[in-house]
């Protein structure tokens, strides 16, 4: 496995799933009653967007770059709509780098944190050592928080219903292998059978049409309901031509079969 978060963190994807993850957390903290996060693809938590490894590709030039300038914002070419969505994450984005440095950048563990509050409870997922221990380092000791070395998937199937009964689940694989796509799919799928009350946000590339079109078939075809799907078109034509990412609110208690989708139209 050689994906290593820090060459992207910032970047365009970033921007969208830190941005939605945020305004989600704060509406689950508009009722008083407790929530779980569960992050089944953890990362390292905190970048430094300075360091080797973000410099190497520069990405986050074209993602937090284009809004923020150390702390200082650069939203002046933007809809108004769209500057107040990203307030909050942006808000989120300077409260960190004032304690971590102008260069520092959050990854959605540390947002998390940020966003919960005393009884919340936030579950970590992170298989790689290296980015376990600087997962650790980020979070520091804290009773609220579980990180836990183990496989994100095996996890999210373990901890559903959580005994909050409210929460999110954030799933944000790696995607180097190709059935990455079947996986999550399933995933999502299962986990929302189990526990249809829960918000799920899911992230995945635009690289291969053919692969995203199966994927939102796929959920199309299952019993998701409440289902969203946001795609940001990057430019280019080859690698990473977009980011894309599904949204499930949460729903009482199952509904049952649902009626055919629109989904994949
Ligand atoms: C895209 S990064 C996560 C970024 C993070 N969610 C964020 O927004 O800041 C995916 C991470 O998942 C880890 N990973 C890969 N397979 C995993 C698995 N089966 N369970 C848990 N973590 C896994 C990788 O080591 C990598 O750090």
């Amino acid at each position: 496995m050689n994906y290593k978060h820090a060459f992207h963190a910032g970047n365009a994807a970033d921007v969208l799933k830190h941005a939605i993850l945020v305004l989600v957390l704060r509406y689950l903290s508009q009722k008083d009653a407790p929530f779980r996060l569960i992050d089944t693809h953890a990362g390292a938590g905190l970048y430094d967007l300075a360091g080797d490894d973000a410099s190497r590709t520069g990405e986050w030039h074209d993602g937090i770059g284009r809004l923020l300038d150390g702390m200082q914002q650069k939203l002046s070419g933007l809809p108004p709509e769209a500057a107040a969505l990203l307030a909050p994450y942006l808000a989120c984005i300077t409260a960190c780098r004032a304690e971590h440095g102008r260069m520092a950048y959050p990854g959605s563990p540390v947002l998390a944190r940020m966003l919960m509050r005393r009884d919340d409870r936030l579950v970590l997922c992170e298989t790689a050592a290296g980015p376990a221990k600087a997962l650790g380092k980020a979070i520091g000791r804290d009773k609220r928080v579980s990180i836990l070395p183990l496989d994100g998937w095996m996890v999210l199937k373990a901890q559903i219903p959580p005994k909050e009964k409210r929460g999110l689940v954030l799933i944000d694989p790696a995607f180097e292998d190709r059935d990455e796509f079947a996986t999550l799919a399933r995933s999502l799928a299962d986990a929302w059978r189990k526990w249809p009350g829960g918000v799920y946000l899911a992230w995945y590339p635009l690289k291969d049409q053919t692969l995203v079109a199966r994927f939102c078939r796929n959920l199309a075809e299952s019993d998701l309901r409440k289902v969203l799907r946001l795609e940001l078109m990057l430019g280019g034509t080859s690698g990473l031509t977009g980011t894309g990412l599904i949204a499930v609110a949460s729903v009482g208690s199952h509904p049952g079969p649902r009626p055919a989708s629109r989904l994949a139209a």
